[in-house]
Formats: structure tokens, C-alpha cells, sequence
């Protein structure tokens, strides 16, 4: 079966006010729609999505195999140093069997006891963003608490010390937008821009002195569960431990930055939300769950098949690439009543914001509570929720949040 898209996907330069209605309109044409002319397949449907989500062997995330072989490997900066292999242990661009085996040595790290410890962390620091804040009468949300928020509790994970905190920061600014610049990856060879292979080259060597330390001296943090951490025998490679360090503070800090953002936007858009949690903050994580399916800060979801095959009844060849519209499967309604009312007691709310499968987010737990912790103690702070100007929304389709909000109400 052959179907052709219409149009291109819009921007979400309107916060996503068009791609919403674009998605709507395809999701009820199309479920899954298959483009002969760019040879690449779209997919619309809740149900659709998940199929394709836990089904690794015929969509697999291993998209190394796009380019040719080590080409990632084989950068080096101006002064001759190899550039470390960013795919190298990379989860989310890892196929079964070795993304089970780096998902357990991943998961000894990031326990769930790990997670619960960084409570009262959480909160002396949200306490002291806050405070940083207090009184201005406009404050950039984003770069104030959203962002440093979830950098520093990555950075407290680790085990990095607090007078790092600030460079840790800087790294992270810097790859974010590295990673919404159009062009700033040699998408062919995977290579970087010598600025970016600079700064990653500085970030190894600290990640790998800190983890060398750990080996020595162990303590009880991310870091040193990583470095000691060993499934069937076999432990982390030296770049492995750095990639994936860096895989935690890339993936660890944009959705929970966005995720706040969007949390305000929901209740800035839904009034009577607003007013129920004022009244009833112990329905913060229903809320969230809520602002989750509403806004997923990660609204595409992208697989490479590896076969032949058929999804939504829609024939798929092998070797293209399937961009899956979780924003559009969590507004389905054939699986969500009402899918575009912002219903904060919703339940059950199985959206897929947080993926579905093998996949699903290890790091869920934690984002869920920074959430509601800086959600929670925000609207205590916060009088009354009033933008200085529209928050300013990213652009990439891969991203579906804010990159500058100004409030101006002086937060207690
Ligand atoms: C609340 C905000 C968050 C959202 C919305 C979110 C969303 C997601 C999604 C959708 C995936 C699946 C991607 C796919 O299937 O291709 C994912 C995977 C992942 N997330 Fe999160 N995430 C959040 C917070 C975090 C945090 C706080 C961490 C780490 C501390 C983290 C670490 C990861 C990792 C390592 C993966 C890859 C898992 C795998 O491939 O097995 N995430 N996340």
C-alpha cells in the first residue's frame, strides 16, 4: 500500500499550536503513513506506536548502521587526539543483546534507592534556586531554575563536587545547543564540530579522572557503582563509563527542563488546574502525569526496520527509518477520553512520553520526582502565574518545550 504526505510536519515556532492540528488531521486519514517519494514512513496511532516501540527486532534503534562502518570512531581534533565514539554505549542507539547487558550494568547504578536519596538533595536545591529568584519582578524560568535544576542533580548523581557544579553546567549549555543546531554534526561521518570535539575531549578527561578516583576510593555514587558495576563478568569500557556519563546528562536534563515548562504552560492555559493544585497539592503528580501526555517533551520517537514488515496495515520495507508521533498517541481517541481536554485527574493515564519497551526511560523515577518537587514547591512560592511575554518555544520537531519563559511574578 502506497500513501503520500501531504505536507511537511510545521514547526512548533507557535508552541506546537499547528502541529497539533497537522497531527490530528493525519491521525484520523492515517495511522501509519508510508511516503514512497522520501521512502521514510510516519506514524500517528496509540496503539501503532507501542507496537512498534516493543518490537526491537524489526525496529531497531541502532542508527549507527546509517553510516559507514566506524566512522564515528574515526575523529580526531587539530592537535591529533581521537575523538571517543559517542554511539559507544549509548542506550538509546543500542540493539538487544548489548543494550540488555549495558541497560543492567546502567540500572546497578541508577538504583532506585540511588533515586530516593537525592530527595532531600532535590529539595535544598530547588529551595535554593527559589531564593536566587525571590522578589524579581521578571525572572527567564528557564535558565534560572528549569535548566540548573536537573544539571546539578545529574551532577550530585555522579558524585561531581558542588565547586564543579558551575563548569558541569556550562558542558551541558553547550551540548544542548549543539544538539538543536541545524548542521552541527557531519551527519554522514558523525563527525563534530572541532569546538565540540574540543569540549568533549576536556569533559573525558575530567569524567575519566574523577572515575579513575572512584576506582581507588570508592563512594557511594553513580560514578563509582558505574566504574565497579559488571554483568556476565564483563565491566564498562573507559569510554563506555564517559558515554555514559554524558548520556545521563543529556538525557537527564532537557525532557525535565522542558517538562517544567510545559507543566506552566498547561496551567497557565487551564485555570481551574491552576486553582486545584493550589488547593490540593498532593494532586502535583497526577498534574505532571497529565502535562506528560499533553506536552511530551519528547513528541518523535525514531526507529530504523530491519525487515519487511507491516504496521497499522500499512506495508513497511526494510532498512527506513519510522518517525513515530508519541505527541499524536498520547491525543488518540481511541485510546484517551476526551484527548484534548488537560484533565490533571486523568486515570489511568498510559501515555508514552516516557517510551514503552525495552527502551522505556531509566531515569523516569528521577524526573518524576525533581517534577514534583519543583513543581510543588514553585506554586508555593509562586503568587500568581503571569508571563512577562510568550515563553519562547524550540524550534527542532524533536523537542517540544520552551528555551526562554519570563515570568513576571516575584516569586515569595
Ligand atoms: C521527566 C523527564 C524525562 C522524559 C520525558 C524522558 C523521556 C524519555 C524517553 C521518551 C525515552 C525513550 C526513548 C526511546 O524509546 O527512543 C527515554 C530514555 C532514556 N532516558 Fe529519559 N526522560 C526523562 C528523564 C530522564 C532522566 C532524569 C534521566 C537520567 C537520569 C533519563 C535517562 C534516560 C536514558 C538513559 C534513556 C535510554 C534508555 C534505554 O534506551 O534503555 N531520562 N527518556
Amino acid at each position: 500500500m502506497t500513501e503520500t504526505v501531504t505536507s511537511p510536519p510545521p514547526g512548533s515556532e507557535d508552541g506546537g499550536r499547528l502541529l497539533r492540528e497537522w497531527l490530528a488531521r493525519n491521525r484520523r486519514e492515517n495511522r501509519v503513513l508510508w511516503d514512497e517519494t522520501t521512502r521514510s514512513c510516519q506514524v500517528f496511532g496509540f496503539a501503532e506506536t507501542q507496537q512498534m516501540l516493543k518490537d526491537p527486532r524489526t525496529f531497531s534503534s541502532d542508527f549507527g548502521r546509517l553510516v559507514p562502518p566506524d566512522a564515528g570512531a574515526a575523529q580526531t581534533t587539530s592537535d591529533g587526539r581521537p575523538v571517543p565514539n559517542l554511539l559507544e554505549g549509548h542506550l538509546s542507539v543500542t540493539d538487544p543483546p548489548r543494550h540488555s547487558k549495558l541497560r543492567k550494568l546502567v540500572g546497578q547504578a541508577l538504583t532506585p534507592r540511588a533515586v530516593l536519596e537525592l530527595e532531600g538533595k532535590i529539595t535544598e536545591i530547588t529551595a535554593g534556586l527559589l531564593d536566587a529568584m525571590a522578589g524579581r519582578n521578571e525572572m527567564d524560568m528557564v535558565t534560572g531554575f528549569f535548566n540548573p535544576l536537573p544539571v546539578t542533580v545529574i551532577a550530585e548523581l555522579l558524585g561531581v563536587p558542588a565547586a564543579d557544579h558551575g563548569m558541569f553546567r556550562g558542558w551541558a549549555d553547550a551540548l544542548v545547543s549543539a544538539n538543536h543546531d541545524a548542521g552541527a554534526v557531519d551527519a554522514e561521518r558523525l563527525h563534530l564540530p572541532q569546538d565540540m570535539a574540543g569540549l568533549l575531549l576536556e569533559m573525558q578527561d575530567y569524567i575519566l579522572d574523577h572515575a579513575a578516583h572512584r576506582r581507588r576510593e570508592p563512594s557511594d555514587d553513580v560514578l563509582s557503582r558505574l566504574v565497579a558495576a559488571e554483568v556476565d563478568g564483563e565491566r564498562l569500557s573507559e569510554t563506555e563509563v564517559f558515554t555514559i556519563t554524558l548520556m545521563l546528562l543529556l538525557a537527564g536534563h532537557i525532557s525535565t527542563t522542558l517538562l517544567l515548562g510545559n507543566s506552566l504552560i498547561c496551567l497557565d492555559e487551564n485555570p481551574a488546574a491552576l486553582a486545584a493544585l493550589r488547593e490540593d497539592p498532593s494532586a502535583v503528580p497526577g498534574a505532571l502525569e497529565e502535562v506528560l501526555r499533553y506536552s511530551p517533551p519528547a513528541p518523535l520517537a525514531y526507529r530504523l526496520t530491519t525487515r519487511d514488515t507491516t504496521l497499522g496495515g500499512v506495508d513497511i520495507p526494510a532498512d527506513v527509518m519510522v518517525a513515530s508521533w508519541v505527541l499524536s498517541a498520547n491525543h488518540d481517541e481511541r485510546q484517551f477520553t476526551d484527548p484534548e481536554t488537560f484533565d490533571i485527574t486523568r486515570s489511568p493515564n498510559p501515555h508514552l512520553s516516557f517510551g514503552h519497551g525495552i527502551h522505556f526511560c531509566i531515569g523516569a523515577p528521577l524526573g518524576r520526582m525533581e517534577a514534583r518537587i519543583a513543581l510543588g514547591m514553585f506554586l508555593e512560592r509562586c503568587g500568581e502565574l503571569r508571563f512577562a511575554e510568550p515563553p519562547v518555544p524550540y524550534t527542532s520537531p524533536t523537542v517540544l518545550g520552551s528555551k526562554r519563559m519570563v515570568l513576571s511574578s516575584p516569586l515569595a
